[in-house]
């Protein structure tokens, strides 16, 4: 089976199937944008926040963590330009009161609108004769709906007592921004990352976990001396990355085929307007190859003028091929300037501004912004092959939810106990699973299906030698290796994943 003919059922039923992920409350017929993960992936999850943090966090000396509210003070949201520009257009069956997004409704039917204004919308929609693809009813006119979820802070209903759920982490670390600089002595450039929790209430949520009510972010605002844009001490390290680009202009014209450019291009051409921008683009890229996804179906897409956030003067979207849906946004990296330390000081009446060479500076930002949920969609897609007549998910050892099973290769002492042996060695310190049900071969396609990289089998020649055999789960090749060289084994093999 090619990849093309994956589906997003095939996905949603593996997930399901296997306890990767599923509509949360089932029983009660689910409720739409929400979900659960489950054992497998629950641990995914925490495979790839570690990941993440590490490769971005706890690797770097220029950047620390921090953990905030998902409520905050509601003032935070009117500086920040939310509550007053984060929205999508709404459009509503007058005959059946189905509700969807403009756009999405015209991206269904095969209608391209350039701008995201509600004439725009209306104008498209009523040239082209738009109606409820439910019902055939008349549609409403596009009106604007505030993303944000709204909730109450103690127990009188005021307009006081108003919150929001956070729909980005980022605004956390622009209002903690003094404290950390100062607690944590930072200098320019440093960053600043967040994992947490974010809510939007989508018009129409949908393809699965991909777009959600609540979902996780993975966040860095990087912050940069304005006058130092271009001035990034580890700029050799990614000047030579080649990237899948599709810019601004390239969209302008017509194309959607990006073409390959090394970041030194992109930058030298205007396409990037400054290095740490294009910095941030290749940090971004080279943790996603590492975790395994492939690089062709990843490309870099300028957002047009007309897309752009209210907050933003430039943005790149990282952007995954779902052989099911096309490209789609894994990741956004913007350029917000200065506005939000800006916006703050504005409305805090506080001086965020900081001493950098000698002069106080209000820094630019850079922000990685990547969805934790979107990143599990890709590597569970990324990784889905049918093999014969069973699927194996090929996911890399880092992210895989268990590194390694073991298995007795008959259901009798003292396989049994032997195996019982490796498997309490070997689960002090990889993800590790034990399974002595059913016929090997059906053990073996259990854990492929789970993703699981290594099986180790304890047969007869174990009772004489002490050896083990070790399958590799995409190659169903088989190797030896001794009981008390079994760790070791398995971590080089981890580590030389892929090479
Ligand atoms: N602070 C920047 C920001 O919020 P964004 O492009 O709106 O930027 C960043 O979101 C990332 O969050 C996206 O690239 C995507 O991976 C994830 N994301 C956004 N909306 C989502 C949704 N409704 N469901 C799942 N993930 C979402």
């Amino acid at each position: 089976m090619s990849g093309n003919e994956i589906k997003l059922e095939d996905i949603v039923s593996l997930a399901i199937r296997r306890g990767f992920a599923f509509p949360t409350g089932r029983i009660y017929g689910g409720l739409a944008g929400f979900f659960d993960y489950g054992p497998l992936g629950a641990e995914m999850r925490r495979e790839v926040i570690n990941d993440w943090w590490s490769f971005f966090v706890r690797r770097r000396e220029d950047v620390v963590g921090i953990h905030g509210c998902i409520i905050t003070h509601p003032r935070v949201w009117e500086a920040s330009g939310h509550v007053e520009s984060f929205f999508d257009f709404l459009v509503v069956c007058q005959k059946c009161g189905a509700e969807f997004r403009a756009d999405h409704l015209l991206e269904d039917a095969g209608i391209e609108v350039q701008e995201l204004t509600a004439e725009a919308l209306e104008k498209a929609m009523r040239e082209r004769g738009v109606k409820c693809p439910k019902c055939g009813g008349e549609l409403s006119k596009p009106v604007p709906f505030n993303l944000m979820f709204v909730t109450q802070v103690g127990p009188k209903e005021t307009r006081a007592s108003r919150a929001y759920l956070r729909p980005e982490t980022a605004q956390l670390i622009f209002v903690d921004f003094k404290d950390v600089v100062t607690s944590a002595r930072l200098k320019l450039p440093f960053g600043i990352a967040q994992v947490g929790r974010a809510f939007r209430n989508e018009i129409s949520p949908r393809n699965f976990t991909f777009r959600a009510r609540e979902f996780e972010m993975m966040e860095i605002e990087y912050f940069v001396n304005p006058a130092k844009l271009d001035d990034c001490p580890y700029w050799d390290n990614v000047a030579d990355l080649k990237v899948n680009m599709l810019s601004a202009e390239m969209q302008e014209e017509g194309s959607e085929r990006y073409r390959e450019m090394s970041l030194a291009e992109a930058c030298e051409t205007g396409v990037i307007r400054n290095r740490w921008h294009a910095y941030w683009i290749g940090e971004s890229l080279r943790w996603l190859w590492s975790i395994g996804l492939r690089r062709e179906r990843l490309r870099v897409r300028e957002h047009l003028k007309t897309e752009l956030a209210h907050y933003a003067i430039q943005t790149f979207d990282v952007e995954y091929f779902f052989p099911f849906m096309g490209w789609k946004e894994i990741e956004g990296i913007a350029n917000r300037g200065d506005y939000d330390l800006r916006r703050h000081m504005e409305f805090s009446g506080k001086d965020l501004a900081i001493v950098d060479d000698g002069e106080k500076v209000v820094p630019h930002v850079i922000e990685p912004s990547f969805g934790v949920d979107r990143v599990i969609l890709a590597l569970l897609t990324d990784a889905y092959r049918r093999v014969e007549d069973r699927i194996v998910l090929s996911l890399n050892p880092k992210v895989a939810p268990i590194k390694v099973a073991v298995f007795p290769l008959v259901t009798k002492e003292p396989f049994t106990s032997k195996a019982r042996e490796v498997y309490n060695m070997l689960k002090e310190e990889f993800a590790a699973f034990y399974d002595e049900k059913g016929s090997i071969g059906r053990r073996y396609a259990r854990v492929d299906e789970a993703g699981v990289p290594l099986a180790v089998t304890i047969d007869g020649t174990t009772l004489e030698d002490n050896t083990v055999t070790i399958r590799f789960r995409d190659t169903r090749k088989q190797i030896r290796a001794p009981i008390s060289e079994l760790k070791d084994k398995i971590k080089e093999i981890m580590n030389n994943w892929g090479a």
